[in-house]
């Protein structure tokens, strides 16, 4: 027998929202597109680290920077957060980890797991090595140059050969098509999807021509891996799919291979470039921290050098935010409570700039990191929870032996120039002038 409500009986709770800018939003949502990191820091300090904002693209949203709220939603469960909407896998395709949610992300995170973890890693330093010394073979002897370009053309290139197993024809055509491909992508993932069909001539159907070409090189690239007879023993990731299923026995589809490969890249690359652009910026600002770092160079120890990656990735944060998208028909956020359908998004640079956390944020020190390991849910540049970054242990090695390379095998001139300004390029945030430096090539690499 059921019983009669009482007047103690739960009844469904109201939203309770943290505060909210006092603007017209319009005048907001402006504000958030002409200069996001600006008004960020602006609401933050105005109405502190939980803030109500409505942003384009993403709608009702909550800011998020406070450490303790982070970690809660790190925490939460996928079912209750999902990932955020819309996300990456609008223009890569929804087979992809982006666009998956509960069970089918989890098998997901488990096939990419093995490749993109401890040991196999190693496996991939040679290939890093290789293509920082192709790079470093036509860099100017004492003429300033953008860094950034170069490492893009290093991680593009890492990527296609460990993770898409590509070289020869496939490697070439690839090369050429993915970097004006993905830039465009990212650009437009930010923009809302055309209502009618887009015109021949737009950057969309531009878009669609590229997604083509691609399905074709990977078509040949299938094809050859499965004509190889060691396929068993190759470590690229596209052998990996081909050769793996899920706990039910079922293999990942030709569709899902495409979107997934194509995600890899587009997560994989401009970001890990940004991150070296800033550190050639930041490394050549600071002479003492180079000195260190050249002196570590000519050995095998590597405590500094991974120092110095945690503060990079600390101070010249290239990801701003970790997002996700309230399932669940309410959340319970701290003293707050979120409805459905709001985003949630961790501001990962504010939580890097907060002072209570790191004493003088703005300060750029690798000493931070040399005697304590960052936390899991401070030190944040690969957002956290079930969606932390699933390439975090690839880019650190890739960090690591290009700056390992580079300090081997060239002088950086240091400089007292101020630092080069944030640019958005989309995905990342880059330094504005590319990271420019001056070197001279070793007569005799060091180590
Ligand atoms: C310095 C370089 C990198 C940075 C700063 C970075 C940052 C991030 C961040 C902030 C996220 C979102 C995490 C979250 O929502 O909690 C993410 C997700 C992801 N990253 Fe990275 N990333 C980097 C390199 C890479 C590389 C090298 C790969 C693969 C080759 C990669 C693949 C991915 C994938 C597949 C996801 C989606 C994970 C999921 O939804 O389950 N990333 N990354």
């Amino acid at each position: 027998m059921s019983e009669a409500p009482t007047l103690d009986a739960p009844v469904a709770q109201a939203p309770k929202l943290p505060p909210s800018p006092r603007l017209p939003r319009p005048l907001g949502a402006l504000a958030f597109v002409a200069s996001r990191r600006r008004t960020v820091n602006w609401l933050t300090r105005t109405y502190g680290r939980c803030v109500t904002i409505r942003i384009p693209v993403f709608g009702d949203a909550i800011l998020v920077s406070e450490p303790a709220l982070a970690k809660q939603i790190f925490t939460t469960s996928p079912e209750v957060l999902h990932n955020i909407q819309p996300n990456l896998s609008r223009l890569l395709g929804k087979g992809s980890v982006f666009g998956l949610e509960g069970v089918a992300h989890r098998q997901r995170r488990k096939l990419l797991t093995p490749p993109f973890h401890g040991k196999s890693i190693s496996t991939y330093e040679a290939i890093v090595e290789q293509e920082t010394l192709r790079e470093i073979a036509s860099w100017p002897d004492g003429v300033e140059f953008e860094t950034l370009e170069p490492m893009m053309r290093i991680t593009v290139n890492v990527i296609l050969r460990a993770v898409f197993g590509a070289e020869g024809a496939e490697l070439q055509q690839l090369r050429e098509l993915l970097p004006k491909w993905v830039t465009l992508g990212s650009r437009l993932s930010v923009l809302p999807t055309p209502v009618r069909p887009p015109g021949r001539f737009s950057p969309w159907a531009r878009l669609a021509a590229y997604r083509r070409t691609y399905e074709g090189l990977i078509d040949n690239l299938i094809a050859q891996a499965r004509r190889d007879a060691n396929l068993a023993d190759r470590t690229d990731v596209l052998s990996l799919f081909l050769r793996s299923t899920y706990d039910d026995g079922t293999s990942m589809s030709r569709g899902d291979i495409g979107d997934e490969l194509l995600a890899l890249l587009a997560a994989g690359h401009e970001t890990t470039a940004s991150t070296l652009g800033w550190a050639f910026e930041r490394i050549s600002r600071h002479p003492k921290v180079l000195e260190r770092l050249v002196a570590e160079a000519a050995g095998e120890d590597n405590t500094y050098r991974q120092a110095t990656i945690f503060e990079v990735q600390r101070n010249r944060t290239v990801i701003d935010f970790a997002g996700r998208h309230v399932a669940a028909p309410m959340y319970d956020l701290g003293p707050w409570r979120i409805p459905q359908g709001f985003s949630i998004m961790v501001s990962l640079l504010q939580l890097h700039q907060n002072p209570e956390v790191y004493p003088d944020p703005q300060r750029f020190d690798p000493q931070r990191f040399v005697d304590e390991k960052p936390s899991t849910f401070a030190w944040v540049p690969f957002g956290g929870g079930t969606r932390r970054c699933v390439g975090a242990a690839f880019a650190n090695m890739e960090l690591d032996v290009v700056l390992r390379t580079v300090l081997r095998h060239v002088v950086i001139q240091t400089t007292s120039a101020p630092g080069e300004k944030v640019h958005n390029r989309g995905v990342a945030f880059t330094p504005k002038k590319g990271g420019r430096v001056v070197v001279y090539r070793r007569a005799v690499p060091l180590g």
